[in-house]
């Protein structure tokens, strides 16, 4: 039962997942993320498409412990609403929300996203589930259906989920070749006990098609930094303008459709026809 499987493993890690002190990976050398620019590439496009009105109504769908509804509260808005299915990872987003200032009316519920009966159709004036939520509920498609239905014409959905092919060269260095052929094959992979699953731009692009999202941007966040040894980004993002020019080079290349079915995390933005 993979869901409760999920369920129960964010569960047991919500408390330390802001600080990275996760479930221990299957494989060891698997896990070259760079997610410094995955966050701030991440946000770059989540902002651009943010509605202009501060009371719009925003679900934050598999939203974790609260770290982008946290920021979007920061920038003023109020209305939003996080749900995932890990209680501990509300309970969390909870506790880290309750320390703003600013006021906010912030939901937290549970629910699953390929199932979210809990909400009308046409709700949301902006929705976004980022970093996996779709990959680890295992019916990307199912849950593209259900972002359709409750958003309102015209709102954008963003999503985040892991890319399938940056995973082969991890899995070779990891010398699991089961993994490898399992993946190319399922789309498939298992690294924190559950399954997962790993789509290329063109399949999820298809999910917004199928679900009445007109797909506007397709990004890899990040497209190079997560290809480049741990040890040798640490030191280089010591230099502030060496960071920066970093990200500059993804800026200018992160929307490259040929870079991004190997790039860190696969984002892409659609708007509600
Ligand atoms: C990697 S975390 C990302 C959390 C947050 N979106 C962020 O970017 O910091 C993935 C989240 O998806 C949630 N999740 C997994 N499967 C889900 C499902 N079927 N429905 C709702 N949430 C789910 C997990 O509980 C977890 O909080």
């Amino acid at each position: 039962m993979p869901k409760k499987k999920v369920e129960e493993i964010f569960d047991k890690y919500a408390k330390g997942y802001s600080t990275g002190e996760f479930a221990p990976c299957l494989y060891e050398h698997v896990a070259r993320t760079a997610m410094s620019f995955a966050d701030d590439i991440t946000w770059h496009y989540l902002q651009k498409y943010t509605p202009i009105d501060k009371n719009s109504y925003i679900l934050d769908a598999g939203g974790g412990d609260g770290y982008w509804a946290q920021k979007f509260i920061e920038l003023g808005y109020s209305e939003i609403v996080i749900a995932d299915i890990s209680q501990g990872m509300l309970d969390q987003a909870r506790e880290r929300l309750n320390k703003l200032s600013h006021k906010h009316n912030t939901q937290f519920i549970k629910a699953d996203i390929t199932d979210m009966r809990e909400f009308r159709s046409n709700t949301f004036d902006y929705l976004f589930s980022q970093y996996d939520a779709v990959s680890l509920c295992m019916d990307p498609q199912k849950a593209l259906l259900e972002f359709g239905r409750i958003s309102k014409q015209g709102a954008y959905v963003v999503v985040s989920l892991d890319t399938k092919f940056r995973r082969v060269p991890e899995f070779i260095e990891a010398k699991q070749l089961e993994a490898v052929r399992r993946l190319l094959k399922t789309n498939v992979s298992v690294e924190f006990g559950f399954p997962q699953y790993n789509l290329r731009w063109e399949e999820l692009s298809d999910y917004y098609e199928m679900a009445g999202l007109e797909v506007v941007e397709t990004v890899g966040t990040p497209v190079f930094m997560h290809q480049v040894s741990e040890s040798v980004m640490k030191e280089l993002e010591q230099d502030p303008e060496v960071r920066k020019e970093l990200l500059a080079i993804e800026m200018e290349y992160c929307t490259d459709k040929s870079l991004i079915n190997n790039a860190g995390h696969l984002q892409m933005i659609g708007r509600k026809k």
